[in-house]
């Protein structure tokens, strides 16, 4: 998409704009600090500030809690010297985990649009994360900035980016370019189907990637709740991982 066309920005937390709801959006909270520690992952808990004025990022989502305990839970050591980088990343709520516990030896890259990034500062400063992890613009569909270009992460997170049905086309575009930038990449997907589009997303990726739903104890719980959590490869990957590294 040319960059001089708007991106669709979040929809609004307003049940009335989702027809087809299947199970509800989160009620709106205004604003103030949350401790999180994943049900115990954090040895000490993350701050949250959350505050919607800026957009539906700006509160914790719950597959955003489903990944960030995944990912303590069974990728903590893979983490520590990975090149990650998280989208549609609200108020940093699952990278902010990572970088807070992981002690990455490289800055965690934390993306959203431009409306959520004080929030997402605001978060990295109070929790003294400064080093760890840094804010970063990139809106999907769009080239990916330099800063994504040269780092070439080879890992993605992006909990609760199947939401909006417009922005469909514009993040599976992204994970492509970022699939296609490092092919030994992993991206870490979680979501809540609410709306019978969201398999749709699935389904289209199924076809662009090799999609694996990811082993996690706490499926039985999640799963009825119609959150989903799977794991994103270049299918050049899955045929010949040893290609697929030389060209990364
Ligand atoms: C539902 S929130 C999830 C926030 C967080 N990941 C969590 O799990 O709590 C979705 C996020 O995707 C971002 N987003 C929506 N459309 C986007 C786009 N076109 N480009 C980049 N980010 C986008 C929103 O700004 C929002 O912060």
């Amino acid at each position: 998409m040319p960059s001089s066309v708007s991106p669709p920005s979040s929809p609004p937390l307003d049940p009335v704009a989702v027809s087809e709801d299947l199970t509800p959006l989160p009620v709106a909270k205004v604003k103030g600090d949350t401790d999180i520690t994943f049900d115990g992952q954090l040895r000490s808990p993350l701050k949250l500030h959350e505050d919607v004025r800026t957009g539906c990022g700006g509160q914790t989502w719950p597959a955003g809690m489903v990944l960030g305990k995944h990912l303590l839970r069974y990728h903590r050591q893979d983490l520590e010297g990975a090149r990650i980088l998280e989208l549609g990343a609200g108020g940093g709520l699952v990278g902010l985990g990572v970088a807070a516990e992981c002690g990455v030896h490289d800055k965690l890259l934390i993306s959203d649009q431009i409306p959520m990034l004080g929030l997402i500062k605001h978060n990295i400063q109070l929790n003294g994360l400064k080093s760890r992890a840094a804010s970063l613009e990139l809106n999907w569909g769009d080239p990916l900035p330099q800063v994504v270009l040269d780092k070439k992460p080879n890992v993605i997170i992006a909990a609760e980016c199947v939401y909006f049905e417009p922005a469909f086309p514009l993040l599976l575009q992204t994970l492509k370019d970022l699939l296609e930038l490092n092919s030994d990449a992993v991206v870490y997907f979680c979501f809540k189907k609410r709306r019978r589009a969201d398999m749709q997303f699935v389904k289209v990726a199924k076809k662009a990637f090799a999609v694996d739903e990811l082993f996690d104890e706490d499926r039985p719980v999640f799963s009825r709740q119609s959150l989903f959590l799977f794991s994103f490869r270049n299918k050049i990957h899955r045929a010949n991982p040893k290609a697929a590294s030389k060209k990364a």
